[in-house]
């Protein structure tokens, strides 16, 4: 585990997965699960199971954070089919993704966008996990770093230091998500290492020691454990085994917190 002042983070991206059904068994069985853990957990639901996952967390008196896996960069207005921050607010959320590969790479969310997304839920009070992270034509053309470099100057521009309590950054090689193969917990720590070095340029090294990062890209029970005993690898973003409250479990015991 990273080093012990870093509040071990996992979060469970639920992604375009359950029912309303299966979203409350879901969220049920995820919160006797981490009763006793004391990592800073949060779950990122599909909009339309929102309101039912945070009674149920209440209802559990669960810690669990309920998350949104997107949301518009505007306030109110003319914008069919999105969701504002402040909606998310009404309905229980108080942490959010920005950056996810899917919406960069499916969607096609630039660099600008992830930025005002940033920006705009750190001024409503929302956590945001900063997502980051090379496709595979980029990690073997050795651009690992600069992707990282760039997607997280980008990401954060204009953000000040005192809202940077209020980030995660996960960092998710593309080639590893949903796929079944992970990064080696070396490759893993020496880009987690890189990505804490630039932080600390941008802001300080403190702003840097204090950051958490997170690994995503199937982390698994079977594979947690050895991701998160790297010195800068402080917690998951979990896709895939995230649907699963034993398997989500297994990972938040593997941060030994
Ligand atoms: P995965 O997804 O665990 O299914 O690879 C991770 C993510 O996209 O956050």
């Amino acid at each position: 585990m990273g080093t012990s002042h870093r509040k071990p983070f996992v979060g469970g991206n639920w992604k375009m997965n359950t029912n309303a059904e299966s979203a409350t068994a879901l969220i049920g069985a995820v919160s006797d699960r981490l009763r006793a853990s004391g990592a800073e957990t949060a779950v990122y639901v599909p909009f339309v199971y929102l309101r039912e996952v945070d009674t149920v967390i209440k209802q559990s008196g669960s810690a669990v954070r309920l998350g949104a896996q997107d949301f518009s960069e505007k306030p109110d207005g003319a914008m069919t089919g999105c969701i504002s921050l402040s909606m998310l607010r009404d309905c229980g959320v108080t942490s959010v993704l920005t950056g996810h590969s899917e919406r960069r790479h499916i969607i096609g969310e630039t660099d600008a966008l992830v930025n005002a997304k940033t920006r705009a839920a750190l001024d409503a009070g929302m956590q945001v996990v900063l997502c980051i992270g090379e496709q595979l034509d980029e990690r073997e053309a050795g651009q690992t770093d600069a992707v990282n470099e760039r997607q997280l100057r980008a990401g954060l521009d204009g953000v000040s230091k005192e809202q940077l309590g209020m980030v995660v950054i996960a960092y998710e090689p593309v080639w590893a998500i949903g796929t079944g193969k992970t990064a080696t917990p070396d490759d893993a720590q020496d880009a987690h290492a890189k990505i804490r070095g630039v932080l600390a340029a941008m802001y300080d090294q403190d702003a840097a020691t204090q950051m958490r990062i997170l690994y995503g890209g199937s982390m698994k029970p079977g594979n947690a454990g050895e991701l998160l005993a790297m010195a800068d690898i402080d917690g998951g973003l979990i896709g895939g085994a995230s649907l699963n409250a034993d398997d989500f479990g297994a990972i938040v015991d593997a941060t030994g917190v």
